[in-house]
Parts: structure tokens; C-alpha cells; sequence
């Protein structure tokens, strides 16, 4: 029980960067006075656009950074991530937000509009191609095991359904989703 709990903290330190990477864009977006969409507001073969005007490059740029940020933190912490190298955070936050862009690719091919919930895809996606792309990458993390992933899946869920709705009352996003 006690080492069952120990993974799967090891594995919350280990996706840190990820969760820092998705948040960061939320409030770093709504600073900026001006945006530039990722998809250059192109549509796709289907007449809908590519990404959306939830998808830009600040955005991106500020992910990747804060999840380098807090990974390089973690690292220079005795390395309390258990990353296998200093470059893994950063390959962690690039995942996230590949794996963001991914979701809202999807969710304009079935036709949903910026910012309509795709439950799971919404909440779940980032972290997961996140997770493939570092395995692929480095190998399988010590922390894992199907149990230790469920829970910090059914973890994630939850923090984001929350943290989101906090960004809601803090007017930092229009919608509590
Ligand atoms: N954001 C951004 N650039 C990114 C990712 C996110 O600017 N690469 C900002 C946008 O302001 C976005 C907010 O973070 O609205 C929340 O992100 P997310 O929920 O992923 O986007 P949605 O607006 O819900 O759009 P989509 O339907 O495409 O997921
Ligand atoms: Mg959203």
C-alpha cells in the first residue's frame, strides 16, 4: 500500500511539467492584448478551421516554457521528477500541448467549435500523448504500472475539471469547462 502510494506521487512529480505546460497558456493568453492562432485562421478540407482561435502560439510558447520551468525546478531538486534526463521536461511540455493541438484538431473535425467540451479528450488527451511521446522517447517510467496510471488519470480528471472552474470564477476563461 505504502509503496502503491509512493508511485503514484512519483508519477504526480512526474507530470508536473505537463499539467504546468496545459494551465500556463489559460491565464498567459488572456494578458496578451493580441493572439496569433497556430492554424493562421485556414480551415481544413471540411470548410471548418484547422485548430480554432483556441490554439495560438503564445499560448504554446508560454506551455512549453512553464513546464520546462517547473521540470528544470524539479530537477535541480535532487530531481524529484525522476526524469531520466534534464531534457525529458521539456519533452513532457512539448507532449502536452502536441497533444492539445491534437485534441482541437479532432474537435473541429467532428464539428465542435472552440471551447465546447469533448469530455475525456478535454481532460485526458494532453496527458496521454504526453506520456506516450516521453516512453517512446526514454523508456517507461519506474513509476508505472496500470493501477498508479489509472489513479493519476482519474487524478487529472478531476484537477482539471476544477482547476478550470476556478479559472472561470477568476474570469480567467468564459467558460467553466
Ligand atoms: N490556449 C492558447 N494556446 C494554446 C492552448 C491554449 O492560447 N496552444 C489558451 C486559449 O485562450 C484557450 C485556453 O487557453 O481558449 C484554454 O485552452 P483549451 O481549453 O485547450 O482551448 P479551448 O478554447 O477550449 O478550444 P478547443 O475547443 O480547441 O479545445
Ligand atoms: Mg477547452
Amino acid at each position: 500500500m505504502v509503496r502503491m502510494l509512493e508511485k503514484i506521487l512519483a508519477a504526480l512529480l512526474y507530470i508536473l511539467p505537463v499539467y504546468v505546460a496545459n494551465a500556463t497558456p489559460v491565464p498567459f493568453s488572456r494578458i496578451l492584448k493580441k493572439t496569433t492562432p497556430i492554424d493562421g485562421r485556414r480551415f481544413a478540407w471540411d470548410g471548418r478551421r484547422i485548430l480554432g482561435d483556441g490554439k495560438t502560439w503564445e499560448g504554446l510558447f508560454s506551455g512549453i516554457a512553464g513546464g520546462t520551468l517547473i521540470g528544470v525546478i524539479l530537477y535541480l531538486a535532487g530531481n524529484l521528477g525522476g526524469f531520466r534526463s534534464i531534457s525529458e521536461p521539456i519533452i513532457l511540455s512539448m507532449g502536452a500541448m502536441i497533444g492539445d493541438i491534437f485534441g482541437s484538431f479532432l474537435k473541429r473535425r467532428i464539428g465542435l467549435k472552440r471551447g465546447d467540451p469533448a469530455p475525456g479528450l478535454d481532460q485526458l488527451g494532453f496527458l496521454i500523448i504526453a506520456l506516450i511521446i516521453s516512453a517512446a522517447i526514454y523508456g517507461v517510467p519506474d513509476w508505472f504500472n496500470p493501477v498508479s496510471l489509472a489513479c493519476i488519470l482519474v487524478i487529472t480528471a478531476i484537477l482539471h475539471l476544477s482547476t478550470n472552474f476556478i479559472a472561470y470564477l477568476l474570469k480567467l476563461k468564459d467558460r467553466p469547462y
